[in-house]
């Protein structure tokens, strides 16, 4: 199916369920200070989902233009995009459940709309825990549309799966739960849809496939929100004044899997859809190369150029902050993403502007301005490639001091990542030194906090000191980038701990983590202290915050054989008095740095 005819199908469904159609609002938000795009459908309807009514009445459809920059990095495979358009359909405390499975449901497997084999349809829902309780409701709403197709769906253990049966899986709030975007906001158990490719499943992930497994036997597609509740300041959920919906369908994924199931193709690709295809032509045509050899870059380059295309016309001009920086590092990853297939031209951005323009023209008329945006995108790339000539000449071995890769990332905004990229060298750890004095004269640094070590000898703080130590390591031996520690704060509740890495990170790289400190505990590992010189901990890799001042002499925590780190305790004396670790939460703390929450239980 062609993604102007998917938009159209979703929009007359939900118009022939009275739904009245939303145009789509611009990616900068209006009034929302706490977000910088747009990156979901319910973003620009936050207050009409908590009670004030809305002028075109309670069910409303759209196609929001959406942009989401946590996973840049991810972006490459085939789930990642940075903009996107989704196709969504809202209950302002009007309808609820019932009748959002059952159109779901309808659209999915009508022959007018979707026409999806119903067989291969999985699905969802809310296991339950202290904020709400396992959603009952939907697992018999689902049994009863399944019923009405000749389809006896169970609900299956996720653990020991039994697809012959069973089409109904739980999981818990990391799946099956959704907001709010910022800290505070509507939030609420989902369901979510899934199509079963019936691919093998990949044992690398895990004994057993499930509709969350990452081998790629089930491509989620549809997720209706049951937008229930608000959560506070303080991280309270409680009921909202009204019962919503909102639901969200990505429409690239949409579209590769139509076209999957209807032409027989390999896996569901957005980026051979129309949405797409005539950008990777382009690439394919100007480097000489093909797709299918250079999959990460072609994606790349046509998901960021998409991108700044759609951001400058809502008004975003390149700058060295929030939207502008955002558009600059788009900007700059598409040059450089094209310097890897060989691309250095400056007509090929002319060419692929037009292209992107002509893709979406029919849908989004504020896209007629070829002119203004090509000349913003040349002047931009312009003033990238002076600066990287100026980065040569600074460095033609390619190698670069701490200070320099400073200076360049507060004076011209060309990040460590981006330099990285590029292929330059440099000293990881004075960089780190540079940005923490930078941090401690702006009286912004998170240094004081740390270095006083543990204010509260309570059992409970000391034991998570320890889990905070088993945190750090693990952290560096799943994630395997640079890891360095910039931050820890400990109260009775939880750690928090602050690191550096230049991505959110994904739910299974979540679980691992979590899973490798829960094996230590498991392990029972006896801690042990020695003293020695600053030196000899370097020289023995103990890990440290080396932003910090440490004396000559220093305490060096060791925890079996996993974990060395400079630290003042206290700590416990084996791992097993620790309990169960739970990461609570994983968030962004700043650029290039990531915070992580979590307890013992
Ligand atoms: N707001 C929900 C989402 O973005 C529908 O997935």
């Amino acid at each position: 199916m062609k993604s102007n005819s998917l938009r159209k199908k979703f929009i007359n469904f939900f118009v022939s369920k009275n739904h009245k159609y939303l145009p789509s609002a611009s990616l900068v938000p209006e009034d929302d200070p706490t977000i910088l795009f747009t990156p979901a459908g319910m973003s620009p309807l936050v207050r009409y989902l908590m009670g004030e009514p809305h002028p075109l009445g309670e069910r409303l459809c759209s196609v929001q233009k959406c942009l989401r920059t946590d996973d840049i990095q991810e972006v490459g495979d085939l789930t990642h995009f940075t903009f996107f358009e989704m196709l969504g359909n809202w209950s302002l405390g009007d309808y609820f459940k019932k009748e959002a499975i059952n159109w779901s449901f309808e659209f999915i497997i009508g022959k007018k709309w979707l026409a999806f084999n119903p067989k291969k349809v999985y699905v969802t829902v809310f296991a339950g825990d202290k904020d709400a309780s396992k959603d009952n409701e939907s697992i018999k709403i689902w049994q009863e549309v399944f019923a009405k197709v000749g389809i006896k769906a169970e609900v299956g253990d996720k653990d020991k799966p039994d697809f012959t049966r069973e089409r109904i899986f739980c999981y818990g709030k990391k799946e099956n739960w959704w907001g709010p975007v910022g800290k505070t906001g509507p939030c609420g158990p989902d369901t979510e849809m899934f199509y079963d490719t019936g691919k093998p499943h990949d044992q690398k992930y895990g004994p057993h496939c499930h509709p969350n497994c990452e081998c790629g036997r089930f491509f989620e597609f549809w997720n209706d929100v049951f937008m229930q509740y608000y959560k506070d300041n303080n991280s309270n959920i409680t009921p909202l004044k009204q019962k919503n919906v909102d639901t969200g369908m990505g429409l690239e994924r949409v579209v590769a899997l139509t076209e999957y199931i209807e032409n027989n193709v390999k896996n569901p690709d957005p980026f051979l859809t129309d949405l797409f295809i005539d950008i990777i032509k382009l690439l394919e045509e100007e480097s000489g190369q093909n797709y299918q050899e250079n999959k990460a870059n072609f994606r790349t380059i046509s998901d960021h150029l998409r991108a700044v295309v759609f951001i400058i016309s809502d008004g975003v001009r390149p700058s060295n902050k929030d939207r502008g920086y955002i558009l600059r590092r788009l900007i700059r990853r598409t040059v450089d993403s094209l310097s890897f297939i060989g691309i250095y031209k400056q007509e090929f951005y002319s060419l692929a502007i037009k292209k992107v323009i002509d893709i979406y023209s029919s849908a989004y008329t504020e896209l007629d301005k070829f002119q203004e945006i090509k000349n913003i995108v040349l002047d931009e790339v312009e003033k990238y490639l002076k600066i990287l000539r100026q980065i040569k000449k600074l460095a033609p071995e390619k190698k670069l001091t701490g200070e320099q890769v400073f200076t360049l990332f507060t004076t011209h905004g060309v990040s460590p990542e981006q330099l990285r990229d590029q292929g330059y060298k440099f000293d990881n750890l004075a960089l780190e030194k540079k940005m923490k004095e930078h941090q401690k004269v702006s009286k912004k640094g998170m240094g004081q906090k740390f270095s006083g070590g543990l204010q509260d000898h309570s059992s409970e703080v000391v034991k998570l000191h320890t889990a905070t130590h088993l945190l750090h390591q693990s952290l560096r031996s799943i994630l395997k980038g640079n890891i360095q520690q910039v931050g820890s704060n400990i109260n009775r509740e939880r750690l928090r701990f602050d690191f550096t890495f230049s991505r959110s990170l994904t739910k299974n790289e979540l679980k691992k983590v979590e899973e490798l400190v829960n094996k230590k505990i498991e392990e029972n590992l006896e801690i042990k202290f020695s003293i020695m010189s600053l030196k000899q901990a370097r020289e023995q890799n103990a890990l440290a915050f080396f932003g910090q001042k440490y004396p000559e002499k220093v305490k060096v925590y060791s925890i079996g054989n996993f974990s060395k780190e400079v630290c003042g305790g206290p700590h416990v004396d084996f791992t097993g008095e620790l309990g169960k670790f739970i990461i609570k939460k994983e968030e962004s703390c700043g650029a290039g740095k990531r915070r992580i929450y979590a307890i013992l239980a």
